[in-house]
């Protein structure tokens, strides 16, 4: 789907109207943690979940941010995870017209990593089907589905065949030296640096999988959305919100 300049003022001009006129919040944002049913709170009392904690003789059992982050840092200067790095090697996703691989200015200025850094790695730690979920820095591993080794399978894993294939690219600088080369190569107006402060990129001003994915909750409850950072009229102006806050064009990887 092409979507024009046009179109996104059309869609901001709606979501103005609809803002002031109805004055409710628009979108249908997940669960937040102390809800039922937020994927990412692993804690024992979470309801209607594939992966949680077992022993409700653990007390870390019933803590949510444990899983993440570090104890005592639940409002942290600089975010401290509680979990090992991975182990596993993904590489990075590619294509024959994805400047940021395979020209030489591009590449330079985006310092691509080979491999997912920076806050990406923390979700490979639980997404790479191999580590336990439970695997906390702080402690021996919290017992999840019954198991201290539970790692996750199924459609969640993100393994390297799914970061090297079907999923955008991450961990590359995002400034305005890569955005004007991107440009020169694929005509000026192309791309822009995100104006949403929603989507973010970390302070390398990286893109990572938090650009996309808010992993406390998602701003709009569908499957085309999960963990989204943005809400919306409906699904499709969620996610494409996010696209067309860099990119001109959708479609995904
Ligand atoms: C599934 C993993 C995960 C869980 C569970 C989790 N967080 Fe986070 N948290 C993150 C990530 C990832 C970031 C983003 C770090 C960054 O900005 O680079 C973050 C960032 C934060 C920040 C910094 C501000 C922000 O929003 O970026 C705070 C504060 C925070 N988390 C609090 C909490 C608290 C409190 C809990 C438990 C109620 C919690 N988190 C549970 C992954 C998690
Ligand atoms: C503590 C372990 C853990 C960490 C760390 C973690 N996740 Fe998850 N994530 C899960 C589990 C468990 C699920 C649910 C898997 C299932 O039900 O099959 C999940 C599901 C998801 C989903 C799908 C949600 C849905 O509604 O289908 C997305 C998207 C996601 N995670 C993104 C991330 C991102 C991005 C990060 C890093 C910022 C991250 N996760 C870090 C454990 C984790
Ligand atoms: C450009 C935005 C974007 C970035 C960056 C991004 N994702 Fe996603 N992600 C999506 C979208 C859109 C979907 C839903 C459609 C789909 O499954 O492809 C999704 C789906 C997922 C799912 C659920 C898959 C399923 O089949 O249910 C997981 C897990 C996930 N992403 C994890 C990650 C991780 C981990 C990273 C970082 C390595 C990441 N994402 C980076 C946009 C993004
Ligand atoms: C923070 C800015 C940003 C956001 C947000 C973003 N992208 Fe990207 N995207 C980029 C950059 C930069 C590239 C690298 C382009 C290149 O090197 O040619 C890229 C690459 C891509 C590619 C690969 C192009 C190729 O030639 O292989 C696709 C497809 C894509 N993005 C789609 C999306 C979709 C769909 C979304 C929303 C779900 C999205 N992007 C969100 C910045 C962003």
């Amino acid at each position: 789907m092409i979507v024009g300049a046009g179109n996104v003022l059309s869609v901001f001009i709606v979501l103005i109207v609809i803002f002031f006129d109805a004055g409710v919040s628009i979108g249908a944002p997940g669960p937040k943690f102390k809800d039922g049913g937020n994927k990412h709170n692993l804690s024992f009392s979470n309801t209607g979940v594939n992966y949680k904690a077992t022993s409700a003789s653990d007390p870390r059992a019933n803590q949510i941010c444990i899983f993440c982050h570090t104890p005592h840092n639940a409002k942290p200067q600089t975010v401290l995870w509680n979990r090992n790095d991975t182990t596993q090697t993904f590489g990075h996703y590619s294509s024959d017209t994805l400047a940021i691989h395979t020209d030489t200015t591009a590449r330079t200025s985006s310092d691509y990593k080979t491999e997912p850094n920076g806050s990406s790695r923390l979700c490979m730690s639980c997404h790479d089907g191999v580590t336990a979920l439970g695997a906390v820095l702080n402690g021996s591993a919290i017992e999840v589905n019954s198991s201290i080794y539970t790692a996750m399978a199924g459609a969640k894993v993100f393994d390297r065949t799914r970061i090297t294939n079907s999923h955008h690219p991450v961990s590359f600088v995002y400034n305005a030296a890569v955005r004007d080369r991107l440009n020169t190569l694929e005509g000026a107006g192309t791309y822009k640096l995100p104006a949403n402060a929603k989507v973010r990129l970390d302070r390398e001003k990286r893109m990572q999988c938090i650009t996309c994915h808010d992993p406390h909750q998602t701003q709009f409850d569908d499957p085309s959305t999960p963990f989204w950072v943005l809400g919306g009229t409906d699904a499709t102006d969620a996610h494409d919100s996010v696209c067309t806050d860099c990119h001109t064009f959708v479609g995904n990887p």
